[in-house]
This record gives structure tokens, sequence and C-alpha cells, in this order.
């Protein structure tokens, strides 16, 4: 099978899927070669150490089984983690996470890579 079973399982039932109102940070990536499209929302907050965490994450994507499966997974990696942190995530990390990805498949862990780092400038942009 093309597709591991983590994949079709995110694939299928994607976390944090949907518009997010209000977003503090946007990130809005596409791939010009498949055409694949990706919007990451993100919403800051602080912990306990005041440090900045991704408080909530959602995401769009118009794409490929594997651009959905992969914004999914990033959400979920990123989630609650210093913004320092998140922006530390590699491709490798998301197609780990699902088990694996078909070689021709890994620029789409790419692009949900590029998707929150875009979304964690665009925050510290606005913010300044
Ligand atoms: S085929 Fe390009 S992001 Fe999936």
């Amino acid at each position: 099978m093309l597709y591991s079973k983590e994949v079709i399982k995110h694939f299928q039932k994607p976390s944090n899927m949907g518009k997010m109102p209000n977003p503090d940070g946007v990130g809005e990536v596409g791939n010009p070669v498949c055409g694949d499209m990706m919007n990451i929302y993100i919403k800051v907050g602080k912990n306990s150490k005041k440090q900045e965490i991704i408080k909530d994450i959602k995401f769009e994507t118009l794409g490929c089984v594997a651009a959905i499966a992969t914004s999914s997974m990033i959400t979920e990696l990123a989630k609650g983690k210093v913004l320092e942190q998140a922006l530390k995530i590699e491709y490798t990390d998301v197609a780990k996470s699902l088990g694996s990805l078909p070689p021709i498949k890994t620029h789409c862990a790419g692009l949900a890579v590029e998707g929150l780092r875009a979304a964690i400038e665009n925050y510290r942009k606005n913010k300044n």
C-alpha cells in the first residue's frame, strides 16, 4: 500500500481542521509544482514560565492525501509547544510521526513545516 495506516487515519479524521476566527498568525503556503495549498492558523499564549506557546492551531488544506495528513500531524506536534521549539520541527519529524511517507510525498511534509513557520513569522511581524 502507498500510505501508512497513520497517514490514512489522519486523512480520514484530521485533527484541528478548519478556519480559526481572529488568529494571531497565519501561514499561507503552496507548492507550485503540485498545486497544493495550505493555510495554518495559530493563537499564541504564555506558559507558566511566561514563554510564548502555540495555544491553539488549525489548518485548511486543499491538496493530496499526504498534504491533509501532514497538516493534521503538524498541528498535533506544534500544539502547546514553545514557539522556539515549534520552529525546530522538521519535515522528517512529521514523516516519522506518520509512520512513513512515500518518497514522492515527502515534500507534503515540507509544505506543512513551511506553513507552521510562516504562521509563527506572521505572528511575530503582526506583534511588532
Ligand atoms: S502532492 Fe504536493 S503537497 Fe502533496
